[in-house]
């Protein structure tokens, strides 16, 4: 296994994890990678690691360009184990090198290991020379944790970003122009809904910290590298952290006799009749990690469920509580299905998707089996709230 030139004297040295297809519950149809980057100059620096079952994998790119126990300085730009997996191992070829973090990531790395490493804890403004080159240090809290930064390495002009401009994307490509556009961008959108989404505010923050950069490079921790696309992702960043909608809706449920999907159909109907694109979103068939991708442009969320047993059905329920964690705003919201006696699956939903903070309609609620007649009232009265 090689090291793979970024720049001069700069190597992606991470991992591939092809099997990977679940990461804390969202779902990584193309597996992952984690990246691991190695400056080489007066000072060698290894620039985050790799999950813990990934750490030979590492080691053996890093050794393709240089002996590991070399290594003078690792950056941890962030504590989670997807990037600090490989540390141990690393530190125990290299017991002299040096940790720059930030205090969280002091802190965090000292919490997870137990260890006496030799840490550095960055201050504001600190820059840490290389020989010829030079990196500077930006925090970025909560993007992903509390103790995220990135990296910036002067002379090249390239972003450490970390899980920023990230995609979960298991390949041998290395940049963004060497896969195909839709399969990056929708895996750049899927990673911003269900890891990054609830974090917007710091996401504008983290963008204003760097818009005084000269990038010519962002290299992420996961995914491949932003050489060719860096206007259109930062544009994406920057409508995604505005929480900025499309005029789509999305369309999520689940059925126990096909009543609350013939709702769902109705419901469907009223925006097709507005030339309003939608998405059927069936919980059995569509998983929520993926659900949430169409969820972070969509204007509209609708959201279906008979009653079971005085409350929704679990995957309906799973969803809720995945979304508010998620925490999309500006959105028009409305809690639909059918019912045999109590109904409260309904107002579950409506109250659920109130404390999402959207802006509610009025619920819709069937008793069994949907008429004719009352599928199209449904239409009728939906696009009669639509513009
Ligand atoms: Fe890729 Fe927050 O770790």
């Amino acid at each position: 296994m090689k090291a793979i030139k970024i720049k001069e004297g700069i190597y992606w040295v991470g991992a591939i994890d092809w099997d990977l297809r679940n990461f804390h519950g969202y779902i990584t149809q193309r597996g992952a990678t984690y990246n691991a980057f190695l400056i080489i100059d007066e000072k060698i620096t290894l620039i985050d690691t790799v999950k813990h079952y990934c750490t030979d994998e590492m080691i053996a790119r890093i050794s393709s360009i240089v002996d590991p126990s070399k290594i003078d300085y690792i950056v941890s730009n962030h504590v989670e184990m997807d990037h600090s997996g490989g540390l141990p191992r690393i530190l125990e070829l290299a017991p002299q090198a040096c940790i720059y973090t930030s205090p969280n990531g002091e802190k965090g790395l000292r919490a997870h290991y137990k260890k006496e490493w030799n840490f550095h804890s960055i201050k504001p403004n600190e820059e840490l020379n290389l020989g010829t080159k030079t990196i500077s240090f930006a925090p970025t809290p909560m993007v992903h944790w509390p103790d995220n930064m990135v990296t910036y390495l002067k002379e090249d002009k390239i972003l450490f970003s970390n899980d920023a401009f990230g995609q979960h994307i298991a390949t041998t490509e290395r940049f963004d122009d060497e896969i195909p556009n839709d399969i990056l961008f929708e895996e750049a959108a899927k990673y911003y809904a269900n890891i990054v989404l609830p974090y917007g505010k710091q996401v504008q923050k983290a963008m204003d910290a760097i818009s005084g950069l000269d990038i010519e490079i962002i290299a992420p921790s996961h995914g491949v590298v932003w050489r060719s696309k860096i206007p259109q992702i930062l544009e994406e960043y920057k409508k995604w952290a505005a929480n900025e909608t499309e005029n789509t809706a999305a369309i999520i449920y689940d059925t126990m006799w096909n009543s609350t999907e013939k709702i769902a159909y109705a419901i469907q109907a009223a925006f097709e009749n507005k030339n309003i694109n939608t998405k059927m979103l069936n919980l059995r068939h569509n998983h929520i990690s993926d659900i949430m991708t169409y969820v972070l442009t969509a204007k509209y969320v609708c959201v279906g469920s008979p009653t079971i047993n005085n409350n929704m059905l679990p995957t309906a329920a799973a969803f809720l509580t995945y979304l508010k964690g998620l925490a999309p705003k500006n959105r028009t919201g409305l809690a639909f299905g059918s019912y045999g006696w109590g109904g409260q699956s309904i107002p579950h939903i409506d109250n659920a998707l109130k404390e999402c903070g959207f802006d509610m309609w009025e619920m819709v609620k069937i008793n069994y089996i949907p008429e004719e007649k009352q599928l199209e009232e449904i239409t009728q009265k939906i696009e009669n709230l639509l513009p």
